[in-house]
């Protein structure tokens, strides 16, 4: 029996699209239910998911790769949506470099449908887990009988609790080895209930099970007379999912893309959140806040009179009101809010830690931003559940930080709503996924902190100076000339009666930046604050000239953006790393060679040159003067 368990028939070469429209039609009118499974291989699992597999007969299941090839075949309506946004969804995190290692097995029952999410189970897999439970209905958390709750049974109930699963299933599983006992089996369950109720976890079903003997995995067991609740099996066919819990609450769906086939027809396409909408409905676009009524509901088959959480949809309206991509149509008497702070849990999932204060791609329901996150409050230990300290989150860390976006969001908070309560993190360069997250409420303060309008504005400050303000943005290796060339430049325009400014790396480190060192943290704060303070200047009329290594292309295209079209004159002063070594002025590269300082730019940490900057300055065969000429000749006609 074993050998058939182990060795599963489920490991079918190709899944077909036969398979999948045969599926499909067979089932389209069961529900669907999404559950996820946490354990490693000794607490039984692969022979429990097997087990499932065999005994629901009726087996369609395949690795994603034979799906994924077969997806375009697949429709995009009503239950078939499932499917394919599944694929999609992960070949889009592929797409953006994440490696995931979570296999889908699919199957079914005379009651239901079942996707489940296999994940492993060890500790770095905290991403994987994480993509794998993002969907999920259900979690069943596998505990040995003999071994009771472990550090990963707290994990993966805390991940999965975080995740927004409220379906808990405790499988104490291995029963047939402690000869069916039930003070063994009350006494796991019992550990298992207080540290349950310690994270919030409301309520859990438990079952004593042996996936190798088939205890109460289809069939309640007579070696375990004194369990009254039902088998596994009957459990998840049972037990409600989240889709229709989801159509209890209010109406929202989020615009994927505007269907505008001809002049006669516009309609708004999307999966619906949460809710119901039947045509009648007075509704309210967000975050314009126009309102209209539903005119029409347009699926593939067939106008619809009302549809439902979980269905994809094209809606029309009865008036033409602004609707695009990223908008949230929302019941018009109870919608969802917007802001622009927030507080979030955030799951790193990338190599590189995270870095507070760069901007990063935000991406929540079909809306995408630019987030900045702010340094941890904490990070919580996923073993012990402890608070710790955090200045950054390293791959699988856990967090809670602050964040800012650029654009309003329109938000529920995560509990409420995972469509439109998470997001994921997006570095804007390598277009990896760096993060999942989920918010917990926006913060009070954007509310009630507004921008003051000033009667003597930018414009007036610079006509008195009689000057168009600008930033001279020096960037270049530590040594290259940036603040020798910068001084220069600085002379030669007060020479002209230019009104200017000079902050150099070194001084302000001294004062604004003292806090700060030369992690990759320390120096995107640096850029940060030196970016705000060189913006108010520019405010105030002044041409000011920054000198800072400032490594990172992110952060100065960050400070790029800050600042008015053309305002900002990006000064490469190229200095080949070999002649900036050489020199060694402060004798910090010797220092750097022989370990003595870490971190040194070009010898232990990055150097991103710019790609294409305003000026770039190639210091070899060229004097300071020389070089200050050249920069002062281009931006003073
Ligand atoms: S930045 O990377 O954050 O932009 P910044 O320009 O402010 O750096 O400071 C660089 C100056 O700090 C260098 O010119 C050098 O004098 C000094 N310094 C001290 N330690 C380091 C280090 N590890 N890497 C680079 N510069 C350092």
């Amino acid at each position: 029996m074993t050998d058939t368990l182990d060795d599963p028939i489920y490991k079918t070469d190709a899944l077909i699209a036969e398979d999948i429209d045969r599926y499909l039609e067979v089932h389209q009118h069961k529900t669907m239910l999404r559950f996820i499974t946490c354990g490693s291989v000794d607490d039984g699992k692969s022979t429990l998911i097997g087990r499932l597999l065999y005994d629901s007969k009726m087996i369609f299941e395949d690795q994603l790769a034979a799906l994924e090839a077969d997806s375009k075949r697949v429709g995009t309506q009503g239950q078939q949506i499932d499917f394919a946004l599944l694929v999609d969804g992960l070949a889009a995190e592929r797409e953006q470099g994440i490696t995931i290692d979570v296999a889908y097995r699919f199957f079914a029952t005379e009651k239901r449908k079942f996707i489940v999410a296999d994940t492993p189970g060890h500790e770095q897999y905290t991403r994987n887990m994480v993509t794998g439970a993002s969907t999920a209905d259900l979690a069943v958390i596998l505990i040995d009988a003999r071994k009771g709750v472990l550090t990963q049974t707290r994990r993966h109930s805390y991940l999965a609790h975080l995740i927004g699963i409220r379906n808990i299933v405790l499988a104490v599983n291995k029963m047939d080895l402690i000869g069916y006992d039930q003070a063994v089996y009350d006494g796991i369950v019992k550990d298992y209930a207080e540290f349950a109720n310690g994270i919030g976890i409301r309520a859990f079903t438990p079952i004593p099970i042996s996936g190798f003997m088939g205890d109460n995995i289809t069939t309640v067991s007579a070696n375990t007379p004194w369990y009254k609740g039902p088998a596994l099996m009957e459990h998840l066919e049972t037990v409600e999912v989240d889709q229709v819990s989801d159509q209890q609450k209010p109406f929202r769906m989020a615009v994927q893309w505007v269907n505008r086939p001809n002049l006669d027809f516009r309609g708004f396409s999307g999966q619906i959140a949460t809710g119901t909408v039947k045509v009648g409905d007075a509704i309210r676009v967000l975050p314009s806040g126009k309102t209209s009524t539903i005119s029409r509901i347009v699926t593939l088959d067939a106008d619809l009179d009302e549809a439902v959480a979980g269905q994809s949809v094209t809606l029309c309206f009865a008036d033409e009101v602004d609707c695009s991509r990223g908008d949230v149509i929302a019941a018009s008497d109870n919608p969802p809010q917007s802001a622009d702070q927030f507080e979030a849990t955030i799951v790193w999932m990338a190599d590189e830690e995270m870095l507070p204060g760069r901007p990063y791609w935000l991406k929540i329901g079909t809306q995408t931003v630019t987030a900045t996150i702010q340094q941890p409050k904490y990070q919580v230990n996923v073993n012990t559940m402890e608070h710790l300290a955090a200045k950054t989150l390293e791959l699988n860390a856990i967090g809670v930080a602050n964040l800012s976006t650029d654009k309003q969001v329109v938000f529920e908070p995560y509990e409420a709503n995972r469509t439109l309560g998470g997001f994921i993190l997006i570095d804007k360069i390598t277009n990896a996924t760096v993060a999942a997250g989920m918010l917990h409420f926006s913060l009070r303060r954007a509310q009630n902190v507004h921008w003051q309008a000033t009667d003597i504005g930018r414009d007036f400050h610079a006509s008195l100076k009689n000057q168009k303000p600008a930033v001279l943005w020096f960037t270049g290796l530590s040594g290259a000339g940036k603040s020798t060339i910068a001084n220069l430049v600085e002379k030669k325009l007060a020479r002209m009666n230019r009104h200017t400014f000079l902050l150099d790396g070194d001084n302000v480190r001294h004062g604004l930046n003292k806090d700060l060192g030369f992690t990759d943290a320390d120096r995107v704060e640096n850029i940060r604050r030196v970016g705000e303070v060189a913006k108010l200047m520019t405010d105030a009329g002044l041409i000011v000239i920054t000198a800072f290594i400032s490594p990172f292309r992110a952060e100065r295209e960050m400070v790029r953006q800050m600042m008015q079209p053309g305002e900002f004159i990006e000064v490469h002063i190229d200095t080949p790393l070999a002649d900036a070594e050489a020199r060694d002025v402060k004798g910090l590269y010797k220092k750097a060679r022989s370990g003595e300082l870490k971190n040194f730019t070009g010898i232990d940490s990055p150097y991103e040159a710019p790609e294409d900057p305003e000026i770039r300055i190639d210091t070899t065969g060229m004097t300071a003067e020389e070089a200050a000429d050249a920069i002062v000749a281009r931006i003073i006609p």
